[in-house]
This record gives structure tokens, C-alpha cells and sequence, in this order.
């Protein structure tokens, strides 16, 4: 994209409603723009951002073996009625009423919906394990929605879940989606630690969150240093397979028997058996949260399969949401520094960024031209009649992980200097290097 025929409405000012850095950047750099308390409209550089996380999170799901669908953000009251959550879920729910007088709702989340789908055709053990999922906005009326797409009241977020016939099935289910997200959170280029959560009325140790650490994150959070190194391996060779249920096993021994709890679970028994030097503590914030709730909701709508006796029984359930929206943010409080926003190269929104120092210059806009003609979609070319500190200055804050930037000087001699943006790393290097450095 060219910079003058782009829209990336960037903020000189600090926007004194912000209170977190990623909050201050995703505005300044032109990523969102907020349209009420909590809703916010996706610019086009963060909407390219939330579409590559989507990606990712969508492929480690296929992966899976989940299968997407799209389910409608307004739901029939009467479903949420017949589980008994219509009254629970209080104030949060947003409640509408159409013409006819009946009652709808924007759904917060789906299981009620996905039971209702499940249940209408689905009737026997031979079409299980069964995993479902969509990645479609969610309203949640908050009573504090705040920094940013961090807590928002409308927010993009995945939800599968899956069905079991028994419980041994569904623990398979649960830690084949716990690797998904490792996997998901690793290519993402973020650290994410599992940590137990609470299972409330329902028992049980089979509800993690996913946190990641950031000092502005809202659980203070409790770990193992040997979380640090856990590398999740690609999907197949090297690493554990979601197809045996020995290698889910071994995973999920790792991810559990290494102590991580937020303070909500914090247990300083444990705490103490971690080695002191091996002690860690931080914020951290939530990015994705995994339940088993075995057969809440196939009982209490009465959803039934035939097993393999041909006796009806009540599949069980499990839920496993990813905050695809706050991941936006998150990612952006654990990678940013005082200039602005350093993007791990998944997620980038321009894998690079071109900088013309002297546009109009004949030679500088045909070096410009090479570049951008070679990578194309992955650049964002600033071809502004403006000053180099500008141009500089914005894509630092934008934070597109290397800069091409193009000089009259440089050019004289065939060289561009190549900066990485994570490092402050800069070189002088022929165009044709430099570009195979930016797509290698
Ligand atoms: N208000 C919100 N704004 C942005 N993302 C949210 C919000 N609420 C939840 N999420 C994301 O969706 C994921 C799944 O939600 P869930 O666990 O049901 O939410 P909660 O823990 O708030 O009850 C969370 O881990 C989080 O990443
Ligand atoms: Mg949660």
C-alpha cells in the first residue's frame, strides 16, 4: 500500500483517555477508533492485524480437527431460557426486542446455540468426537469495559466446542485443544502459560486459562522459570501429535505438573516446592480460556446420543474461547517500546515498511518503485512529500518489524539501509539483499 493513497489516520497527540500503552499506540497508530464506550470500529492497518491473528487461529483449529461454521450474533431468547442462563447472565446480556415483541439477545457466547445445532442432527456415538467452532463478535455489556479492545463490550472472539460421549473421550478433546492454543500462542510470538482456573459448581481441573505476561495485565500470576523454554514443536514431526492420545497425555503432563496459577489459584504449598531460583512472578493478562463442563448443557437442554448399546445418553461438552480482538492489544503490550509498536512478524500488518527520504528524487523513487514492486501487499511504501523524521518516526510507532529506508546517498553507492525494528539493528545492503533478508 501506498501511504498517500492509504487510510492509516495517525495521532501526533496522546489521547488522554488511553491509560495503557497498547490502548495509546492502537489509536495513535490508526488501528481502531472507538465509536461508544467499549465498540470500536477496525481502521484498515488494525483490521489487517486482527485478520492475520484470525489466520493463525484458524489454522491451528483445522489442525485440530475442529470445524468451522458461523454462527448469527442475535440469538432467540428461548434457548438461553430453556438452560436456565437467561436469568443468571444479568445485566451483561445485551436484550433486544423485535417487532413481533419476542425476546433476542447478542449473544456473549454459544453453547445454548451449538447445543440446539448439535441436537437437531446429531443422534449417534458414530458421529463423535465432534469439535465446532466459529470465530464471530460477541457482546458482553460490561460495567468496565477499558484499555481498549483489552476489555471491550463488543469483541471478535473464536469459541469451538466439542462433544464426547463419555468423559475419557472428552479429556481428549480438551488436551488435544490445549496443544492447538501453545501452537496458536507460539506463532502468534507469544509466551502464553496455562494456568488452572477455577471450575466453580462444576469440579473438576479440566478449565485452563492462557495467560501472557505484561506488567499492565489484570491477574497478578505465580510461575515456574520452566515455563520459559517449553517449545511446542511444529505440528507433526518433532513435536506432539494431536492424533495420539499418548502424546496428549505427555503434553498435558508438561503443561500441568510445572507449577503456573494466578492469584486467584495460587496455592503456596506448591509455591514452595518451585526451587526459588526457578520463581517467577508477574501480570499477566487472559488471551484464552478452555472448559470442560461434561454434560451442563446437554442436560439441561436435553441433548442425547445413542451409544454404542443403543442406550441414550447426554454427551459432554467443552468450550474453548480465544480473545482473537484482545489479542490485538496483548500482543501489543508484551512487544512495544518508548517509539511505538514492535509487531512479531505473524501478525505484522506490512511485513515492511518503505521509506522514501527524498520522494520526487528520481533515483530514490525508482530504488522505492523496485522494492515496493517485489513485495507488493507486504509493504507499506511512504511515499509522503514529508520530512525524514516524520517518516521515520511513524513507522516506528507503526511498527512494521524491518524498514527499508532510501536515501539519495545510499542510493548513489546501490545501497538502502535495512532496520529491524525489534532490535534497532541497522545495515547498509544492495536492494536485491536486502529483500531477500525482509522475505526470507
Ligand atoms: N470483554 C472482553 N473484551 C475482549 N476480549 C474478551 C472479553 N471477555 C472475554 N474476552 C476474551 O475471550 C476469551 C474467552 O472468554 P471467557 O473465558 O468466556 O471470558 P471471561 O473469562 O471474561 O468470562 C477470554 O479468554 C478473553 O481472551
Ligand atoms: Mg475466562
Amino acid at each position: 500500500m501506498r501511504l498517500t493513497q492509504g487510510f492509516i489516520p495517525t495521532l501526533k497527540e496522546t489521547p488522554n483517555e488511553a491509560q495503557i500503552a497498547s490502548h495509546r499506540l492502537m489509536l495513535r497508530a490508526g488501528l481502531v477508533r472507538q465509536t461508544s464506550a467499549g465498540i470500536y470500529a477496525w481502521l484498515p492497518l488494525g483490521l489487517r492485524v486482527l485478520r492475520n491473528i484470525e489466520r493463525i487461529v484458524r489454522q491451528e483449529q483445522d489442525a485440530a480437527g475442529a470445524q468451522e461454521l458461523l454462527m448469527p450474533t442475535i440469538q432467540p431468547a428461548e434457548l438461553w431460557r430453556e438452560s436456565g442462563r437467561y436469568d443468571d447472565y444479568g445485566k451483561e446480556m445485551l436484550r433486544i426486542v423485535d417487532r413481533h415483541d419476542r425476546d433476542m439477545l447478542y449473544g456473549p457466547t454459544n453453547e445454548e446455540m451449538i447445543s440446539d445445532i448439535f441436537r437437531q442432527s446429531v443422534h449417534s456415538y458414530r458421529n463423535l468426537p465432534l469439535n465446532l467452532y466459529h470465530i464471530q463478535w460477541k457482546f458482553r455489556d460490561e460495567t468496565r469495559p477499558r484499555f481498549g479492545v483489552m476489555r471491550g463490550r463488543e469483541f471478535l472472539m473464536k469459541d469451538a466446542y466439542s462433544f464426547d460421549i463419555d468423559r475419557a473421550a472428552a479429556v481428549v478433546s480438551y488436551r488435544k485443544m490445549m496443544l492447538a492454543y501453545m501452537r496458536t500462542f507460539q506463532r502468534l510470538g507469544l509466551k502464553a502459560i496455562p494456568m488452572e482456573a477455577d471450575t466453580g459448581p462444576i469440579g473438576g481441573d479440566l478449565s485452563h486459562e492462557f495467560i501472557i505476561l505484561a506488567p499492565t495485565g489484570e491477574s497478578q500470576v505465580f510461575y515456574d522459570a520452566a515455563f520459559e523454554d517449553i517449545d511446542y514443536g511444529a505440528r507433526g514431526a518433532g513435536g506432539f501429535s494431536h492424533d495420539s492420545a499418548a502424546d496428549l497425555e505427555r503434553f498435558f503432563h508438561a503443561m500441568t505438573s510445572v507449577y503456573a496459577a494466578t492469584d486467584e489459584k495460587h496455592d503456596l504449598e506448591k509455591w514452595a516446592a518451585v526451587a526459588p531460583e526457578r520463581r517467577r512472578e508477574g501480570r499477566g493478562i487472559e488471551v484464552g480460556h478452555i472448559f470442560n463442563f461434561g454434560t451442563k448443557y446437554t442436560k439441561a437442554m436435553n441433548v442425547t446420543v445413542a451409544n454404542a448399546e443403543g442406550k441414550q445418553v447426554h454427551p459432554e461438552m467443552g468450550s474453548y474461547g480465544i480473545g482473537v480482538s484482545r489479542l490485538v492489544g496483548a500482543t501489543i503490550e508484551a512487544s512495544h517500546d518508548d517509539a511505538g509498536i514492535i509487531w512479531p512478524d505473524a501478525v505484522a500488518p506490512f511485513r515492511a515498511a518503505i521509506l522514501n527520504l527524498k520522494s520526487g528524487d528520481a533515483a530514490c523513487d525508482a530504488v522505492c518503485e523496485r522494492l515496493y514492486t517485489a513485495l507488493g501487499d507486504d509493504a507499506l511504501y511512504d511515499d509522503r512529500p514529508d520530512r525524514a523524521g516524520v517518516k521515520f518516526n511513524d513507522a516506528d510507532l507503526m511498527g512494521h518489524p524491518w524498514q527499508l529506508v532510501v536515501g539519495p546517498r545510499g542510493v548513489a553507492a546501490g545501497k538502502v539501509e535495512l532496520k529491524r525494528r525489534a532490535s534497532g539493528e541497522r545495515e547498509e545492503l544492495s536492494p536485491e539483499d536486502a529483500l531477500s533478508r525482509v522475505t526470507g
